[in-house]
């Protein structure tokens, strides 16, 4: 809503008054929509750290305070009485789902497990070996799309129409291109989901079931992983989120703005931070260091220590708060004694001591405990940023549907200042001077400025 309030800003000994948006949270906002139009000048704020995007209703983030809701519902109250599949709806719709919406979600999910026979290829040579599982999921997100073209018309309104069909579809598929895309790498039996098992249920199923052995998770294990999912279900204006809204804003579908949603959370700044949190562990326990050089040449800032800080918290991330209790509970059932995770607590210990991190707030944040609950509990790394990608299709999905319902939406088309070299002169900058060649007067230059062509052919 707009305040009674008002900013001044002064430029060129002018004095402008600026609106100020305020959310229901009591977030305020300079809004500087119109600062161009009426001054010149365009605000700068490199990494959007200070720059509200949009208006949304579905995720309400305090990093201060580090409270984090979901359609105003605190994540503590969801970690501990939802499951993934519940909070997805959530997100979604807005509203908690009624008993019999919920089995008609949760079915409809369920039904849409199976890929179309036309991308199996895909896993039979269709990619290498090599492949990460970051690139098969982000192409192949965009790529099931095809097989349903009433959803992927990029008329908003039509593919509006289809919302409800897409959304359960793009929820159980992401759930089947990474477990098929992990069997297809380590040479197993391309496997669909059971119709008696739940969602997270399935997917460990789907992911560790051999020829020979049928797994049926513990049922800790699976809620961690529930928990893990619904931990990461949306964050609000986060890189990937910002990345599909901003796709969605030219009018792109569904299909392909959650895919580019999976190319910015492939990073390791964001989502493949929890990838990069065991790999700087492993680091750690192959050079024999106790983490303390580590944690040495964070400080000196050589190395960045991974699973630590975040743009927004400057406090606990509630998150992480959730994901250490549930990370000690995981570690207790699988009984696994590994060095790395011995290494993981003298990390946070040392960070948590020492000025260098506590002036700068830089706690845990929710990628090092879920590294730590994924590896103890047997996921490949490199299926680590996967399930934080499977856990935040929901978010995706509201996001752009968010951006698709608005009616006088604008493309998002941020400006710049540009401090490159002033407007030259092509030809001068071609040829300098003393390197002017020879045949210079009958080369492609004639071709293009109207002489004569003759020599212009061969050399082209
Ligand atoms: N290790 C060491 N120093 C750090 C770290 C870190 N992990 N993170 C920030 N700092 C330092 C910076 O060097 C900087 O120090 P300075 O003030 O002396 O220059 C200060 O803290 C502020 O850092 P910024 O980079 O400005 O913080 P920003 O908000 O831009 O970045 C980010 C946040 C990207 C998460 C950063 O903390 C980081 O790189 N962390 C490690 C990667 C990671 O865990 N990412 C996952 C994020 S959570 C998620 O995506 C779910």
């Amino acid at each position: 809503m707009i305040s009674p309030e008002t900013a001044k800003i002064i430029l060129d000994q002018k004095t402008y008054e600026l609106p100020i948006v305020e959310g229901t949270a009591g977030d305020k906002a300079v809004d500087i929509s119109k600062l161009r139009s009426q001054t010149g000048y365009i605000t700068l704020d490199e990494g959007f750290a200070n720059t509200g995007s949009c208006k949304s209703s579905i995720t309400y983030i305090n990093g201060e305070k580090g409270i984090l809701c979901y359609r105003g519902i605190p994540i503590e109250v969801l970690a501990e009485n939802s499951t993934f599949i519940e909070t997805a709806y959530l997100i979604i719709y807005g509203e908690l789902p009624t008993r019999k919406q919920m089995s008609a979600f949760s079915q409809k999910v369920l039904r849409n497990a199976s890929l179309h026979e036309g991308m199996m290829h895909f896993f039979d040579g269709g990619f290498p070996f090599t492949a990460h599982p970051m690139a098969i999921l982000s192409s192949l997100l965009n790529s099931v799309g095809c097989y349903y073209p009433n959803m992927v018309t990029n008329h908003r309104e039509q593919d509006l129409e289809h919302f409800d069909d897409a959304a359960a579809l793009l929820l159980s598929k992401v759930r089947t291109i990474a477990a098929m895309a992990y069997r297809m790498k380590n040479g197993l039996p391309l496997i669909y989901p059971k119709r008696d098992l739940g969602y997270s249920q399935n997917f460990l199923h789907m992911m560790f079931t051999e020829p020979y052995h049928e797994y049926y998770p513990h049922d800790d294990i699976t809620k961690a992983l529930d928990l893990i999912l619904l931990l990461h279900a949306d964050h609000e204006q986060n890189c990937s989120t910002s990345t599909v809204r901003m796709v969605a804003s030219s009018g792109a579908n569904l299909f392909a703005s959650v895919s580019a949603g999976v190319c910015a959370l492939w990073g390791p700044l964001h989502g493949g931070a929890n990838q990069q949190v065991i790999q700087m562990l492993e680091e750690i326990y192959r050079s024999g260091d106790d983490g303390s050089a580590f944690v040495e040449a964070a400080k000196q800032g050589k190395r960045r220590l991974m699973g630590f800080g975040h743009r927004l918290y400057k406090t606990y991330d509630p998150r992480a708060k959730i994901l250490r209790a549930a990370a000690d509970k995981v570690l207790k059932i699988v009984k696994v004694k590994d060095p790395l995770l011995d290494i993981a607590q003298r990390l946070e210990d040392m960070a948590r001591s020492d000025d260098y991190f506590i002036s700068r707030n830089l706690y845990p944040n929710v990628d090092f405990y879920s590294g730590i609950i994924l590896k103890a509990i047997g996921m490949p790394t490199d299926m680590f940023t996967v399930i934080f990608a499977i856990g935040r299709m929901p978010g995706w999905i509201a996001h752009w549907r968010e951006v698709a319902s608005q009616v006088k939406g604008r493309i998002s088309r941020p400006r710049q200042v540009y401090v490159g070299a002033p407007i030259r002169d092509y030809v001068k900058m071609r040829y300098r001077e003393g390197e002017i060649p020879s045949d210079w007067e009958s080369d492609d230059h004639k071709s293009l400025g109207g002489g004569s062509s003759e020599n212009a052919s061969a050399k082209a």
